[in-house]
Parts: C-alpha cells; structure tokens; sequence
C-alpha cells in the first residue's frame, strides 16, 4: 500500500580515517521523500493492518520535532487515512507551528497538544479510554512507530547483500529498527545499533520486541551507548564538525540526531580499532532529514 519512490542502494565510503574497515551505506533514506528510511518500514504493515482491520484513522505520539509524526501524517494520507497527533507540550498549542508540525497538519493531521506529564501516561488503560472518549474509533501506532508489525517491516530492510556483512549498524531510538534487523540478519554477521539517547535501558528494550516477535532468540547483537552526544536531540561542536565533513566528504546528508551520531560512533570505533582487520561494515541510513 505505501510506495517506494525509489529503491534504496548501497554506497561505498572511502576514507583513511576508516583504517581497514570497509564501510558502505545502505540509502535507505532516498526511499520516499517524506516517508523515509525505517519510518517507511515501520508504517507499512501498519496502514495494512488498519485498513485490514476497516479503521479510518490512525493515532500517534511524538514531540514537535519527531520524524514519526511527518512520517506518519503522510502514510495516513497516501493509504486514504485520516490521522490524529497525539503532541507532548500543552505549550504549543497556541503558538505557530514549527516546520514538522506545519507539514503534518498540511496533511491533514489532526493535532491534541498535551502536558508532558499526560505524555508520559500515554501508555495507561485510563489515557487510552480518554483517547477513545475524545476521537472514537482509531488504530493506534505507539510513539516512534515501534510494535511487533514495524518490527515485521524492519527485518525487510535486511536484503541478501546485507546479510554477507560482518557487522550490519543503524542508529536506536525506541529499538524497533534494530529489532528488525537482528531479524532480518537471521544469525548471520552481527548487528549493533548506536544508541541516540541515555540508552543503558536500550538493551532490555530490545530484548522484549525479539520476545515478542517470537522465533530464536538471537545473541548476534548488541547496543552501543556511549555515542549519545549528552541525550536525546543534544548535540556539540565535534559532532556538528563531523557531520559538516562527512557530508563534504562522502555526499551523504546526515541529522544530528540519529545518523550522524552512528557515522560519528562508527568512525570512532574504527580508529579504535574495534573492529577486527578488514571488516566489511553496512550502516543504514535510517533518513530524519525532514528535522535538519
Ligand atoms: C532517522 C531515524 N533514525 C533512527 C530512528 C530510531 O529508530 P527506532 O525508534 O526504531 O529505534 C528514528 C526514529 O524512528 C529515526 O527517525
């Protein structure tokens, strides 16, 4: 039901600094200009399963910035869906709307402003009773898009060119998106997503989706937490720096938030030597350039 604009493919990265580490990146950015990367992964069998399922609308979570809710707004539009943004900070609500919110409601997104101590309740039968009071019928995708089905959608990502990696990379949030991957990989090479917040929970948080996914519990994994750059959204010079010549370097576009903390962190741990002598490295570029 959601259309790739364009296939993703695979770009080689050459840079001394990668030692003898051979890096390529899997674009899967390019695949829609506004449902991009693992948004589009995530969303897919979602739509399908409301639509499936005979909702009308869809209802998410996120922050003013967040690239679940551009993305969402248009996956609802594309597959004829109405949509409701579920916003943390009631503060918004009378302000102008920033450039992600601006196109989400351009879409057709209708937005609920709330205080950040009603966010952190989303999850609770009694906010998911207020919900249902408030706007009737909806199917619901969890803040970041993250459930067993984008999990589904996620392993897809992983193609048989992937799996001939040693080590397959992408950066975490809420984890589906490596979930998919460790999936995907089906035991081969090893997966190691880069935490992009205080991620020591990350681990655990993983752990659960492959549980719940059901099948093997693969150990081929693991979280990288120390590239978080300070938290969620918070970023410094080095970083900002790297970014700026990578981007001169390699044209790839990267944001500050996700994709550049895990070309930074695997740069890093190049140089560190971490990986052992002529590894072959794919990261995924998981798109979030709507916030740039
Ligand atoms: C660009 C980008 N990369 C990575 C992630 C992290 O994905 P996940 O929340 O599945 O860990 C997100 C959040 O969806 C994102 O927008």
């Amino acid at each position: 039901m959601l259309k790739k604009h364009r296939e993703p493919f695979i770009q080689p990265v050459y840079d001394p600094l990668l030692k003898n580490v051979e890096l390529h990146v899997k674009r899967e950015d390019v695949i829609h200009p506004y449902i991009s990367g693992n948004k589009w992964y995530k969303l897919k069998y979602n739509v399908q399963e409301a639509r499936r399922l005979g909702y009308d609308t869809l209802l998410t979570f996120g922050g003013a910035y967040s690239n679940h809710i551009h993305a969402t707004s248009m996956a609802a539009k594309e597959a004829g869906l109405r949509s409701i943004g579920i916003i943390r900070g009631e503060e918004l609500e009378n302000k102008p709307l920033n450039k992600t919110l601006a196109f989400a409601r351009q879409q057709g997104m209708q937005f609920e402003f709330i205080d950040r101590s009603a966010y952190r309740e989303k999850n609770t039968n009694e906010f998911q009773q207020f919900l249902r009071q408030r706007f009737g019928q909806f199917y619901l995708v969890p803040e970041g898009g993250t459930n067993n089905l984008a999990v589904t959608g996620c392993m897809e990502i992983v193609n048989e060119e992937a799996r001939r990696y040693d080590f397959v990379c992408c950066s975490v949030g809420t984890g589906g998106t490596v979930a998919g991957l460790i999936k995907g990989m089906q035991g081969m090479g090893h997966v190691l997503g880069f935490a992009a917040l205080k991620g020591d929970f990350l681990k655990d948080e993983v752990k659960k989706l492959l549980q719940n996914h059901g099948g093997t519990a693969p150990t081929n994994w693991d979280i990288i937490t120390h590239y978080h750059f300070g938290g969620y959204a918070k970023k410094d010079l080095e970083l900002q720096e790297f970014m700026e010549a990578f981007e001169l370097a390699h044209s790839i576009p990267l944001d500050p938030i996700y994709t550049g903390k895990l070309l930074y962190g695997l740069f890093d741990l190049a140089q560190k030597g971490f990986f052992p002598r002529g590894s072959r490295v794919l990261a995924v570029h998981s798109g979030g350039l709507q916030g740039k």
